[in-house]
């Protein structure tokens, strides 16, 4: 193939036009179930030696085979990670985006994306009921989002220039946040250079939420131990039970210790938009900085992330670098420079695909698609109370829950691996894909319900089926 080929608007159209209907094939067959696997599951070296293999050619070919070894986000018994079955209008933005390749760091390389981030940006500000002196950026993902958010928190408490000076004459810095939140929260700090004594791990309540009531105290231990807390972090929620931490109570801590409140609402920041469960994130108004994921709640393709400040200004403050082959000043708030705010200098057009979102179905989607999957989940916590042999890590704040199968006379570790065995075995035969997860030494089976199509009676089917392996399990020992 010549370079003319492989660019000729012609095979572009052709191959193009078959893909679509491929997928809008791919779509029909999972959202209504004629597809029966969600995932075909198979083993990491069989995969790579199938693509080891691969002798190239028909583009049409290699669509196929990679939707096969896909896990099928749309299907409704898709269950899993937080990942959302983005509408699909947004991935016809996202080809749009990928085919003009705008880098947008700077303006002048992405005109309308630059302006379209910022758009977002503002939808999310104002449901969250932030004033105009508000705003943010788009970056690529929850980890890199709440890292950007907490070396601008950084900046603005620790009581000296870190970015310019470091940190290692200075005394040691820390932040307080859930012993319950996503561990790129400590990542990013330890990152910073904080280290592990740095990340200070409020311990949680019965129902995973972060124990408030504890806050003075564990801060008056670090003072005592020489360390400079600089920033609380909220979850809303944690990962692993879909707990939202009560946020006034932190802002409220926060603001008598002059401390940054980030909140981490990579998950749960679009509850926002729900008037039903919008109690969830009361006082998320209060933080000062805010990462809300795209590509998790908001029925977007992964990844974009929403890195919000109540004061914009603050976000400059960050990296205060000069780059000359970029732009001329170096301190200069420009807005629409977003490489100035961002790690990323060349930058996807990350907005653009919730924006598309939004300009056609309107933030009432979002609202709609919140509400079905945590009504759906307190649906769930009643199906297996209901449901004899079955047990409820804690009642779901919202999609996300957690439960065991737990006959009565076993012993702790016979019921983690029993547990263990159930998800294995859904995995085998890829009718339902769900995960696990760790609370304290208990092993439970874990579902984020991140399909609007997943019914009731799935679910019901899904205890059966966990029951059903249970117990050809418990009838071979
Ligand atoms: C609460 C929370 N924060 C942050 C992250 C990380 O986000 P990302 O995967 O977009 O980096 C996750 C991912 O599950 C999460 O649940």
């Amino acid at each position: 193939m010549s370079l003319h080929t492989a660019y000729d608007p012609e095979f572009f159209r052709a191959q193009g036009h078959q893909l679509i209907d491929t997928l809008a094939d791919y779509l029909h067959n999972n959202l209504q179930g004629v597809d029966k696997q969600v995932i075909s599951w198979r083993e990491p070296e069989d995969v790579y030696e199938e693509w080891r293999r691969d002798e190239g050619g028909d583009p049409q070919a290699f669509f196929r085979r990679v939707l096969e070894q896909s896990t099928h986000t749309h299907h409704p018994q898709y269950m899993g990670h937080q990942i959302s079955p983005p509408v699909p209008i947004t991935a016809l933005g996202g080809l749009l985006a990928d085919l003009i390749n705008n880098g947008m760091g700077v303006y002048e390389m992405g005109m309308a994306g630059t302006a379209l981030d910022r758009r977002v940006c503002e939808y999310l500000t104002t449901a969250m009921g932030w004033g105009p002196s508000s705003g943010g950026f788009v970056t690529a993902g929850g980890s890199l989002g709440n890292l950007t958010a907490l070396l601008a928190a950084r900046q603005a408490q620790a009581g000296f220039d870190a970015w310019q000076e470091g940190v290692y004459e200075h005394q040691p810095l820390a932040i307080m946040v859930s012993a319950q939140s996503h561990y790129c929260v400590s990542r990013a700090a330890q990152v910073m250079g904080l280290g592990e004594a740095g990340v200070i791990k409020v311990p949680v309540d019965a129902h995973y939420h972060m124990r408030t009531d504890l806050l003075e105290e564990l801060f008056a231990e670090a003072e005592l131990s020489g360390r400079k807390v600089f920033a609380v972090v909220g979850s809303a929620c944690t990962t692993a039970t879909g707990s939202f931490d009560e946020l006034p109570p932190i802002a409220d801590f926060a603001r008598r210790h002059g401390l940054w409140f980030h909140v981490d609402a990579a998950h749960g920041g679009a509850t926002v938009f729900s008037d039903k469960y919008r109690d969830l994130v009361n006082g998320i108004e209060l933080a000062d900085s805010v990462v809300m994921d795209f590509h998790k709640m908001m029925l977007t393709p992964a990844i974009a992330t929403a890195v919000l400040f109540k004061e914009e200004r603050r976000s400059y403050e960050t990296f205060t670098q000069k780059a000359f082959y970029l732009w001329d000043k170096g301190q200069t708030q420009e807005w629409y420079n977003l490489a100035k705010r961002t790690f990323e200098c060349t930058k996807q057009m990350f907005g653009l695909k919730f924006y598309l979102l939004l300009r056609t179905f309107g933030t009432d989607l979002i609202r709609e698609f919140v509400d079905t999957v945590y009504d759906l989940a307190k649906t769930f916590a009643a199906q297996i109370g209901a449901h004899p042999g079955f047990e409820l890590a804690v009642q779901p704040d919202c999609n996300i829950v957690c439960f065991r199968y737990c006959p009565p006379g076993m012993d702790a570790e016979a019921l983690n691996e029993l547990n263990q065995h159930i998800r294995n075995e859904l995995l085998r035969e890829g009718h339902f894909y769900l995960v696990q997860t760790r609370l304290g030494d208990t092993l439970w089976l874990r579902v984020s319900l991140m399909n609007p199509f997943t019914s009731a009676k799935m679910l019901e089917t899904l205890l059966d089926e966990a029951e059903r392996h249970a117990k050809l399990r418990l009838a071979q020992d």
